[in-house]
């Protein structure tokens, strides 16, 4: 598919990010204060950057593990069909576990995801995603926490992609394709 031409508006800056963080992590520390056996696990690839921002924040004995799981691939649709690319490495049974999404759309990631966690036994399933679109959602599932709710747009940035680009800008921006803007 040939790459329409783009350019990124920031939605929010990496200072409201960092500022957002902190907040929740306190809200996490409080909600797992008594445990020494919590795992964060992280959704590969888009939460990278919000879950290396966000246990940095939380000052908690904490284990990292990743899984990687896809519905989009490169293209803008949900499959509807998540498959899980990469599974944690740890096990699960009986611990406390804090699920780091970077951005909850349709629902169809977090929900498959939190099904197939919860099968295993955790003694505490908990997520946190750092953006919420709630008027896409097709799925009853939310977050336990959310860094922002933001409208239908199209977002890259902090981890999120479009089509494997951008992930690497410090801030949240909005797609705006220069195209659509010719053809008004
Ligand atoms: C994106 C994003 C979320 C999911 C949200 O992942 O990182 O995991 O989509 O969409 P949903 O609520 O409609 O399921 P993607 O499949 O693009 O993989 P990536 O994280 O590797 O970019």
């Amino acid at each position: 598919m040939p790459q329409r031409p783009y350019v990124i508006d920031e939605m929010i800056s990496a200072k409201s990010i960092a500022a957002r963080i902190e907040a929740l992590a306190r809200e996490i520390r409080a909600e797992f204060d008594d445990t020494d056996k919590l795992v964060v696990v992280g959704l590969l690839r888009g939460s990278f950057v919000f879950i290396a921002d966000l246990v940095r924040e939380l000052d908690l004995p904490v284990e990292v593990d990743f899984l990687e799981a896809s519905s989009y691939g490169d293209g803008m649709e949900s499959s509807r069909e998540v498959r899980i690319l990469k599974d944690l490495r740890g096990q699960i049974e009986g611990r406390d576990v804090l699920v780091v999404e970077d951005i909850v759309d349709t629902g169809f990631t977090l929900d498959h995801v939190l099904h197939l966690l919860g099968s295993r036994h955790p003694a505490k399933l908990k997520t946190i995603a750092l953006l919420d679109k709630p008027t896409r959602r097709e799925t009853g599932v939310r977050a336990d926490w959310i860094g922002f709710e933001i409208p239908d747009e199209f977002v890259v940035g902090y981890g999120i992609d479009f089509a494997q680009r951008n992930r690497n800008l410090p801030y949240i921006g909005k797609v705006r394709f220069t195209d659509e803007d010719a053809l008004a």
